[in-house]
């Protein structure tokens, strides 16, 4: 009986989820049925993203650290941060976002709308109190009207500027990749280098085993024992943000913590120390550099990584021994398959 059940679950779910080790071309993105995807609340997000009005100093927006111009990242290895204080890990790309089951390294939000709130109250992201915000934003005429329309009356609310920001963030998706095009059957869409990279990826690699899907990732947590940079271990202002959220997370030797404790942070589960949430690899050429703490300038340096085996004392990964030439294919597999068509991009106009 149970089995059956099982049966006709996975027959129902083959069409849509991922399958393990399957990669899926880009469809239809997924819109939680609380927040309806309407144009003026996908612009009004838009607006407050780049709005440097959510910032406690003024100085920054959402956009200071995922950029568009540099594939909704910042570029750095450890994120930009609100002055005088630093951040910790590396700025995620927003591309593909609203695909994401599990949000930050750590996948300790699960939904935009959630999410949204997290970089403005932190203190050492944009520092804002969040009742000020709602009163700074109801001084802007503009912004009320726009309220007024997508939400039905006037009222700025967290919620609101979430749902909306939101709203934005789920239409940043990477389409028509060479990758979606070969998956949709067009045969030649991939270059004769960039096959036989995806032919590693999905064999002798075994990149497939956890980067699958629309977004090339498992919703998953691996330890794969990413080094550290020991510049970053010894800043004092990155160990002050380091300590602060794992206080906030009543992680017990906060004060002693001395590294990135990864997933265990949130479940407290021994196994899921520095464990970190496999990434999307979506327009990957544009999101340098990588990993949760950006150790890795090129993408070189991740393909050896992963032909090393991983990290000192993992368990996830084993040797490739992939040859100079596979590792250059596999390179180039990620470099032109993954990039999506060039999209316009019109920066919004801030009321
Ligand atoms: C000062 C830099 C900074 C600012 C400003 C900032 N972020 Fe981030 N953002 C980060 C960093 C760093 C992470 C990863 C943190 C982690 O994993 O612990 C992140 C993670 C995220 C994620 C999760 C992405 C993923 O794949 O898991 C989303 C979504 C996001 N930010 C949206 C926003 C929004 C919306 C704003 C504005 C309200 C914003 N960010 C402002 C640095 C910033
Ligand atoms: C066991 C699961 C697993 C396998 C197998 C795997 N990866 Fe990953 N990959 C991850 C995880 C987890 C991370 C994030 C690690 C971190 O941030 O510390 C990652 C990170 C990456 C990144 C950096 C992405 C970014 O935005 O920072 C790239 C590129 C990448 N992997 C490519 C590959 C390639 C190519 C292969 C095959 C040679 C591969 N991966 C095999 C789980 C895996």
């Amino acid at each position: 009986m149970r089995r059956k059940l099982l049966m006709i679950l996975v027959a129902l779910c083959l069409p849509v989820c991922g399958f393990t080790g399957q990669l899926a071309p880009v469809g239809d993105v997924p819109i939680p049925e609380q927040n309806p995807q309407t144009p003026a609340k996908v612009e009004l997000g838009k607006k407050l993203f780049f709005d440097r009005r959510l910032s406690g100093d003024g100085t920054m927006s959402c956009s200071t650290c995922h950029d568009p111009r540099q594939g909704y990242s910042d570029g750095l290895e450890i994120s930009l941060s609100y002055p005088t204080t630093r951040n910790w890990r590396n700025s995620p790309t927003l591309i593909g976002v609203a695909f994401q089951k599990y949000l930050f390294h750590d996948g300790r939000a699960s939904t935009l709308e959630e999410q949204a709130l997290f970089p403005m109250m932190s203190a050492f992201e944009m520092n804002q109190n969040l009742d000020f915000l709602e009163e700074k934003l109801r001084s802007v005429p503009e912004y009320v009207t726009e309220f007024t329309s997508v939400f039905g009356d006037d009222d700025v609310t967290r919620a609101r500027i979430a749902m909306a920001i939101a709203a934005f963030e789920r239409t940043l998706v990477s389409r028509d990749a060479p990758l979606d095009r070969f998956l949709n059957g067009d045969t030649n869409a991939l270059s004769p280098e960039a096959l036989k990279g995806y032919k590693l990826f999905t064999g002798k690699g075994k990149c497939a085993d956890c980067h699958y899907g629309v977004k090339l990732a498992d919703d998953q947590f691996h330890v794969l024992h990413v080094p550290e940079n020991p510049e970053h271990l010894k800043d004092p202002r990155i160990a002050a943000t380091r300590r602060f959220v794992a206080k906030v997370y009543h992680f017990e030797g906060y004060r002693t913590l001395s590294e990135d404790p990864g997933r265990y942070l949130i479940t407290k589960d021994q196994k899921d120390w520095k464990a970190f949430r496999t990434p999307t690899l979506r327009d990957i050429a544009s999101t340098a550099p990588y990993m949760h703490n950006g150790i890795y300038a090129t993408l070189d340096e991740v393909i050896e990584f992963f032909n090393a085996g991983g990290g000192k004392g993992n368990t996830a990964l084993t040797p490739l021994q992939l040859t100079p030439a596979e590792k250059g294919q596999l390179r180039v597999f990620l470099e032109e398959g993954l990039t999506g068509a060039k999209a316009t991009f019109t920066y919004p106009k801030i009321p």
